[in-house]
């Protein structure tokens, strides 16, 4: 979309790994994703599998974690989230304390990094929601997370991560010669005036697997453009026979795969990956 040419090159850029540029504005975080389509897929997770101890690793805003703590209070189990952006928790305890008191109860909320964390109890179903499990950039840190969570489920548990079905047609053009720029999003708060402009540049690297991306967002209030931003990502992409091998070699059994969020199918052109796993 639009313009191109300034990323040429940019192949060889360090690692990004501290992410507080990306995630420095929590509430924008939520502008822009607060109504990915989820939360049903969630809710239902619970009632079908029952659990009475819920983990969500990479929690962030706890755009699904506190509709989880309210169903939890109805439902009879307690939910946990760790992450590792400081903002992001903020943001989450302070959508938190709106809540009613027995809702802020049944929520815990910490920092924590899903590569090596040790919470001291075990959870029926630990998960990974909306593509965070992109993060985990080198296979040491996916090792690391996928092991972890084994570690912290009951016997019986689940460990369900969702991650979008790559497309090569995205990675294909991340591998032009000059980069180009694609609108990512656009989204409108009309009750609060604002708008999100969202652009990012990427390139990918086929021998990892990472897609480095340079991410530019414009923030309109009112109108009138208030700010623009650059930050950089690095994300990790992953195959479906990768997440099952990766799944497997990490100690799980997998259950079930799903292509949506709606439980259907994992067949061609679907846009998912939800793996549900077991300990083996
Ligand atoms: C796409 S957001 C998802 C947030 C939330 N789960 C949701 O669905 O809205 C990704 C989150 O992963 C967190 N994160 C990235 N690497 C992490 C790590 N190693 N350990 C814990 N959290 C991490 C980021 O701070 C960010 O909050």
């Amino acid at each position: 979309m639009g313009a191109r040419g300034f990323l040429a090159g940019w192949a060889g850029a360090p690692a990004v790994t501290d992410l507080r540029g990306y995630y420095q504005d929590p509430a924008e975080y939520d502008l822009a994703h607060g109504a990915f389509p989820d939360l049903e897929f969630w809710a239902e997770a619970c009632r079908r599998y029952q659990p009475r101890a819920v983990l969500e690793l990479a929690v962030g805003t706890g755009r699904v974690a506190i509709p989880l703590a309210r169903q939890g209070v109805a439902q009879g189990f307690t939910v946990t989230g760790i992450d590792i952006t400081r903002a992001m928790l903020a943001r989450a305890e302070e959508k938190l304390v709106q809540e009613p008191a027995e809702v802020q109860q049944n929520l815990t909320l910490a920092e924590g990094d899903m590569r090596c964390f040790s919470l001291g109890q075990r959870f029926d179903l630990v998960f990974i929601a909306f593509n965070s499990i992109l993060h985990l950039v080198a296979l040491g840190d996916r090792m690391g997370a996928f092991g972890s969570a084994r570690d912290h489920l009951t016997p019986g548990g689940r460990f369900i991560v969702d991650v979008f079905t790559p497309s090569m047609l995205l990675l294909a053009q991340a591998q032009e010669p000059v980069s180009r720029l694609e609108l990512d999003f656009y989204v409108e708060d009309a009750s609060l005036g604002e708008r999100l402009v969202r652009s990012s540049a990427r390139r990918y690297d086929e021998t990892t697997q990472t897609i480095r991306s340079r991410l530019f967002t414009e923030r309109y209030r009112k109108g009138r453009r208030g700010e623009k931003r650059a930050s950089d990502a690095e994300y990790h992409i992953y195959f479906p026979e990768e997440l099952r091998l990766l799944l497997q070699s990490c100690g799980f059994r997998i259950e079930d795969v799903f292509g949506d969020h709606q439980w259907g199918p994992f067949q061609q052109g679907c846009p998912r990956m939800v793996f549900v796993a077991q300990a083996a």
